[in-house]
């Protein structure tokens, strides 16, 4: 039996978040369902977040209205209890709140100090757990810090370990900025993955130095099983200085399948979401197998 990898596309989110051509709500559905169509078993859709802050992702709402029914795991991220209210009014039913591992960070993306935001996760994980509602729990720059630099591994084990004492049903360690290398990627896996079991872990990498892919196959070393990605490479935070896009939907989907994992995913359909990607934004290349995707497809060889 294939083993299974869950890729997540959190284009239609942090792809899309720090754009300078912000898309209307209709145009970010439609990029969903060009990645709905290619068999993308989880979507990030936007965020409910301040439009101040982030106002490509205003109308977040509308995006969810505008869904088809239950064709994948939907999420949202959520910096706050006011994004996990109007998030969970919109529908939404996994939401994914962040918390960064370094106090400088959580000041510049959330305004609020560590201590501070871990209480807001622990009283939003507690709202979901009655609601029903799932939670991805972020530690955002897991590895090393825009502002603050390498990050120690035992701070986010131990952030880590606090969300899921709260009641976080997964979390998802995230190189926010691109600079972990597949080293350092391998042993915080390792770590997170023996502590908390790998089928909670989920891991979020950015391609800014070229080592995307490789982070992706160093955690899948460690047992971890699910990741986000971002179709075409699309990406990054507006509060992270020097964060490029993420690693591309493309580039993962293709390497676990020739490693032979099974990931559910169309790569001939997916070059179609690329395409409506690259139209919608007017600025994305695609990710780095782009070009040999489309001559297999030329070919027909694909
Ligand atoms: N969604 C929509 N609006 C929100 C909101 C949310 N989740 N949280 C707060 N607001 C609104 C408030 O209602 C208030 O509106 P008003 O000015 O019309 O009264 C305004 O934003 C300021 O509220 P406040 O609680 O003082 O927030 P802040 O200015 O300290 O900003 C955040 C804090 C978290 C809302 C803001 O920093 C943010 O949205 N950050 C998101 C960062 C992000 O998306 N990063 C990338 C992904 S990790
Ligand atoms: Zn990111």
């Amino acid at each position: 039996m294939t083993e299974r990898v869950i890729v997540n596309d959190v284009g239609p989110r942090d792809g899309l978040q720090n754009q300078a051509r912000m898309l209307e709500p209709g145009q970010r559905v439609q990029l969903i369902e060009a990645l709905l169509a290619a068999g993308l078993p989880a979507i990030e859709v936007g965020s409910f977040v301040s439009p101040k802050a982030v106002p490509a992702m205003a109308g977040a709402a509308e995006v969810v209205a505008g869904l088809p029914a239950g064709k994948a795991n939907y999420s949202a991220l959520i910096p706050n209890r006011k994004g996990y209210d109007l998030a969970t009014s919109a529908g939404v039913s996994t939401v994914e709140l962040v918390v960064a591992s370094t106090e400088t960070m959580n000041q510049k993306n959330i305004n609020t100090g560590t201590e501070q935001a871990l209480a807001n996760a622990a009283d939003i994980v507690n709202a979901a757990s009655k609601d029903g509602v799932t939670t991805l729990a972020c530690v955002a720059t897991a590895w090393e810090c825009p502002f603050e630099g390498k990050v120690d591994e035992a701070v986010v084990l131990e952030m880590a370990g606090q969300m899921f004492s709260y009641g976080a049903d997964e979390v998802v360690l995230a190189d926010t900025i691109g600079a972990a290398d597949p080293a350092a990627v391998r042993s915080l896996t390792q770590r997170a993955a023996d502590e908390f079991g790998a089928a909670r872990i989920s891991c979020h990498f950015h391609d800014t130095r070229g080592m995307g892919v490789a982070n992706v196959a160093a955690a899948l070393d460690s047992g971890i099983r699910k990741f986000d990605a971002s179709i075409g490479g699309l990406g990054g935070c507006p509060f992270a200085p020097g964060a490029t896009g993420n690693v591309a939907t493309e580039d993962v989907v293709l390497m676990l399948t020739q490693m032979g994992f099974e990931t559910g995913v169309d790569l001939r359909k997916l070059v179609d979401a690329v395409d409506l990607a690259i139209e919608l934004t007017g600025n994305c290349d695609g990710g780095n197998s782009i070009n040999w995707l489309r001559r297999q497809i030329e070919k027909g060889a694909l």
